[in-house]
């Protein structure tokens, strides 16, 4: 595969889109028919019944019964005890459609043969942890680097949310600036500084709870396309200059919350230039977007250089301790390392970050995407996926919409991660559209299909065309069961 192949195959019309959020958030929502939501909720009764036990016992030692907030819930969550390519299976044995791919980072298929005998390789040799210096560090590093070149250095890390948290300090240490700008309705990650305004635009520190105000003094949000607006970015960044300035602008390229609410196809350039007039960093949160839409990321299919890269999923190959931060070398070059760091640096570290065997997963796992095309093949999934979609909620007449970005889809059937601050009835539509979403969700998993929180689908590799009929057969039965229709 070659560097400059991207797995966006056509960028969707951004303002049709808002306008078509917009629709369905002013339309009355529609709920799956409760005879049908009975029938769908006797499937985990029936068919998911050690999954119950075991969940259930689960929920007396681990807060809320998961640890994982990507775990679907509803009813119950799901115990899996078996992951293939496009497929997993529960404990009770149902076999579903797999359009989590654990959150992102696997984009060959689950459970990957090729990468898993490498790596049972690496922990032959070197077991999984030695916390010295080993040959993977340098092999991925070289690799992030051919492929992405504003990448000029990197920090294994161990998660997206320590990447982020590493980049905003290592920012503050290279321009001597405070403030940090973020799109609204963006994840950062769970660090303190940067849960703000997350998921929804504008619910500043809603999230925020166990976080003293005082992290958040130096956060700040613009909602996403808003460049010149009275309290849009350039605002913003005018109103810092007087202050404490600006250390770096923070954004996910496609969009926040992956394209839930998507971006002008040139949002990033011009966050760039405005960047380079007020002298402040720009982040890419690529924690999503890395490898997943092309190995050059999204910063090689915008063809905007940001100055610091965060990386998480894709970087470690769906294997443990994903994150890492990258970019210019006199930025990069802040950072602390080993026991020789002095006062001046950044400070990162972590007991478990670059062990050998995630870099050697992150390696292997780039390499052979690039062998096998893997993001281009997952995205031209995720494109025959968005058209038979959007077929059946034509043919149906449902307010509902459908996009995708390469492969990471949207499936909008309750919009509430769309729903707007400032109307008055905020909070109860949030509370009923929130259920709506679960049941969606708890529908698609009763005909085998695995969403992310019932609106969010990522492709991979394995995503044959098979599969794909498959989904299609089982979402237009869902779709079909909604309230409303004759
Ligand atoms: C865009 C983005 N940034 C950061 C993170 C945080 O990464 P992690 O879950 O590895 O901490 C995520 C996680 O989903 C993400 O989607």
């Amino acid at each position: 595969m070659s560097v400059n192949q991207y797995a966006i195959s056509h960028w969707p019309d951004t303002d049709e889109l808002i306008a078509k959020a917009q629709r369905l958030v002013n339309s009355p929502p529609r709920p799956i028919r409760r005879d049908k939501m009975k029938e769908y909720l006797d499937f985990f009764e029936t068919r998911c019944k050690k999954s119950k036990v075991a969940t259930a016992e689960a929920a007396k030692y681990i807060p809320g019964g998961v640890q994982h907030n990507l775990a679907f819930n509803h009813p119950f969550p799901l115990s899996i005890s078996k992951a293939e390519g496009a497929y997993l299976w529960d404990i009770d044995g149902n076999r579903y459609i797999d359009f989590l791919q654990a959150g992102g980072p696997t984009v060959l298929g689950s459970n990957y043969e090729p990468l898993r005998e490498k790596i049972i390789e690496v922990l032959r040799d070197s077991g999984p942890v030695t916390g010295l210096f080993h040959e993977y560090e340098v092999e991925l590093a070289k690799l992030i680097h051919r492929l992405m070149p504003a990448v000029e250095m990197f920090r294994m890390l161990g998660s997206g949310s320590e990447a982020a948290m590493a980049a905003i300090r290592a920012a503050r240490n290279f321009t001597g600036k405070k403030k940090i700008i973020k799109v609204g309705g963006a994840y950062h990650g769970w660090s303190d500084q940067l849960v703000f305004g997350t998921r929804i635009p504008g619910t500043g520190a809603y999230e925020a709870a166990g976080i003293p105000e005082g992290c958040l003094q130096h956060t700040q949000e613009f909602f996403p396309n808003d460049i010149d607006g009275e309290q849009g970015l350039r605002a913003l960044l005018e109103q810092n200059r007087g202050a404490e300035g600006t250390a770096a602008v923070i954004l996910e390229p496609v969009g926040p919350e992956s394209a839930t609410r998507p971006v002008h196809r040139d949002f990033n350039a011009r966050v760039r230039d405005l960047c380079d007039e007020f002298e402040a960093l720009l982040i890419f949160d690529e924690v999503v977007t890395a490898f997943r839409l092309g190995l050059g990321g999204a910063q090689g299919y915008f063809g905007v250089k940001p100055d610091l890269t965060l990386f998480g999923k894709c970087v470690a190959g769906g294997y443990p301790a994903a994150g890492g931060v990258g970019g210019r070398a006199d930025v990069m070059s802040t950072f602390s390392a080993g026991i020789g760091s002095g006062g001046q640096k950044t400070l990162v570290g972590g007991t478990l970050s670059a062990n050998p065997l995630s870099c050697a997963a992150g390696y292997y796992a780039i390499l052979e995407m690039e062998r096998t095309d893997a993001p281009v093949r997952a995205g031209q999934a995720a494109d025959k996926l968005t058209r038979g979609l959007q077929a059946i909620i034509d043919e149906l007449a449902l307010p509902f919409f459908v996009y995708n970005h390469g492969s990471i889809l949207h499936l909008e059937t309750h919009g509430v991660l769309l729903l707007d601050t400032t109307d008055p009835d905020f909070f109860t539509k949030v509370a009923e559209r929130k259920g709506i979403a679960e049941e969606m969700g708890a529908a698609y998993t009763a005909e085998g299909i695995i969403t992310l929180a019932g609106s969010r689908l990522y492709t991979s590799m394995a995503d044959t065309d098979e599969v794909v009929e498959e989904a299609l057969a089982g979402f237009a039965r869902v779709l079909g069961s909604v309230e409303g229709l004759s």
